[in-house]
């Protein structure tokens, strides 16, 4: 168990493309922690039960029309509202598993044409994550999954900005997973950053994201 030594919990964060398999990664990786005894939980952004995340999913579900600056500031402002009780959380040494962060933030406005800084600029100073886990997925291949194309940024052309967006976001932080690998084997690979990283970021000073 992390927790029962005193050390933090650790901020491990999964990005991708839509339908790259983040959700089904993140719920098989938390319940592993969990059966070894980990004190863990799993968050994803958007968060749609806020008020503020209402409003993003009206947007993503075209009820609803916003600016593009005006929807990138509330997908930030959902992180912000959440900012305290994640501190809380890690510091208190559960581990977050998070379902996408300020990488899609700033891919996904990016991607729309709006300039890298101005994106970047809102998460600064939220918390760091200690691990990103990139699923990498071609989005043609992500298009044939389940469920595609319902939401407003379901579109391949649009997918393949965001990809190339994401590619200049890489940092020390992250490691890239190839998604079209079978489920099990992106779990096993999963597992193993996980559990190292959980380890490492015992002894780590929680940091804030400066870009
Ligand atoms: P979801 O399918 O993971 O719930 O995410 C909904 C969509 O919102 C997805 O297409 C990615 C996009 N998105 C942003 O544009 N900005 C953000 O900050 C986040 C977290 C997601
Ligand atoms: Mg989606």
């Amino acid at each position: 168990s992390g927790s029962s030594q005193g050390g933090r919990g650790a901020l491990i964060v999964l990005e991708g493309l839509d339908r790259s398999g983040k959700s089904s990664q993140c719920a098989r990786l938390l319940s592993f922690l969990q059966g070894k005894g980990c004190q863990a939980e799993g968050w994803r952004f958007p968060d749609r039960g806020t008020s503020v995340g209402q409003m993003i999913s009206a947007y993503l579900a075209n009820e609803s029309e916003l600016d593009d600056r005006a929807i990138h500031l509330l997908f930030s402002a959902n992180r912000w509202e959440k900012r305290a009780l994640m501190e809380r959380k890690l510091l208190g040494g559960t581990t977050l598993i998070v379902d996408r962060y300020s990488y899609s933030g700033v891919a996904f406005s990016a991607a729309k044409g709006l300039d890298i800084e101005w994106c970047k600029a809102p998460e600064n100073g939220l918390i760091a994550p200690d691990l990103v886990v990139y699923l990498d997925v071609q989005p043609e291949k992500a298009a044939e999954r389940g469920g595609y194309g319902g939401e407003r940024y379901e579109k391949v052309e649009f997918q393949k900005k965001v990809g190339e967006h994401y590619h200049s976001l890489r940092d020390s932080t992250w490691k890239v997973v190839d998604g079209s690998l079978p489920m099990e084997v992106v779990e096993e690979q999963l597992k193993e950053l996980a559990m190292s990283c959980i380890l490492e970021c015992q002894s780590k000073q929680l940091a804030s994201l400066a870009w």
